[in-house]
């Protein structure tokens, strides 16, 4: 059924027309109308932007969100997701999951009988993208022909950018330390979709290769409330891999910088960068607002 797990399930036309119409409900030049939809938030783990994006995005267009956190349902005392999945989708109109397992997220899928929105896997963040390609879009006016950079850690939103800019036709570089490239799989998948729209996927260990000729630097946070040995390493290993004043230099003149937040100064960027004049990371994060408001009204809208 309709839902959005992976930007994979959007083709090239339905990825521009979201674009088109977040674009349209953030200008005011079309409205949408959830009035007497649910959405229900199923987070697993932590969120800032996620959570609260989608929450107003639903209360703006009239609709309802209900909090279905596992340590408040059943779920969290090891009731099946297949079941949970089956009795949720007769109370509420659509799912937003946050959680580990992109299995996971299918299984609710499968047995939802209603949309089901990735907030979040250990494999994807589609959401995420389109809110960096819509403010790629609104920054440059276009998006075929564009280069983006991203140095990091090759993971969820790496993966979520080689699928969307690949299908937007943004050429993307991505350079990460040794073992911690995409997955192989992802990197074929956009290879083969940037073949049809005339963009280039590179998968890279030099930063300063991947920024070369880019329109946008993108990072990502290296380590994630890990352990303190397995944070340690990690700082070494990414060292060179800082989006700072250095890197964005061998980027083009009118280059932006987007980081999908959290972020740690002084490790992925630097404050420097962030609170600098080619930073749109505010708006960026503001675009999740904007972009999930298209995803709802285009699953749940209804006709
Ligand atoms: N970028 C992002 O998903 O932020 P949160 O984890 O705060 O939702």
């Amino acid at each position: 059924g309709p839902g959005l797990l992976s930007l994979d399930d959007l083709d090239e036309a339905q990825l521009h027309a979201l674009l088109t119409l977040a674009h349209q409900l953030k200008r005011g030049e079309r409205v949408a109308n959830l009035h007497g939809k649910v959405l229900g938030l199923v987070f697993l783990k932590a969120s800032t932007r996620t959570r609260v994006s989608f929450t107003v995005a639903m209360y703006q267009l009239g609709g309802q969100v209900i909090d279905l956190s596992p340590s408040t349902t059943q779920v969290g005392r090891g009731e099946p997701v297949r079941d949970t999945a089956r009795v949720l989708g007769r109370y509420v109109d659509g799912l937003a999951i946050r959680t580990f397992a992109q299995t996971e997220l299918e299984e609710y899928a499968q047995y939802a009988g209603i949309p089901v929105i990735n907030a979040l896997t250990d494999h994807e963040h589609p959401c995420q993208i389109l809110a960096d390609l819509l403010t790629i879009r609104e920054n440059f006016g276009r998006l075929a022909g564009l280069k983006l950079a991203y140095v990091g850690d090759g993971n969820n939103v790496a993966h979520s950018l080689l699928l969307g800019c690949a299908k937007a036709g943004v050429s993307i570089a991505v350079a990460t330390p040794e073992g911690f490239a995409p997955d192989p799989a992802v990197g074929a998948r956009a290879s083969e979709i940037a073949g049809r729209t005339g963009a280039e996927v590179q998968i890279l260990r030099d930063p300063f290769e991947a920024a070369r000729g880019a329109h946008v630097l993108y990072t990502d946070v290296w380590t994630s409330m890990g352990q303190e040995a397995e944070t340690q390493r990690r700082l070494q290993l990414f060292e060179h891999y800082q989006i700072n004043a250095a890197l964005l230099h061998c980027a083009e003149a009118e280059a932006i910088v987007l980081h999908c937040l959290p972020a740690h100064r002084g490790e992925e960027i630097t404050d420097e960068v962030m609170e600098g004049a080619r930073s749109r990371i505010w708006d960026e994060a503001e675009n999740r607002l904007h972009a999930q408001k298209a995803v709802l009204a285009a699953l749940m809208g209804g006709r």
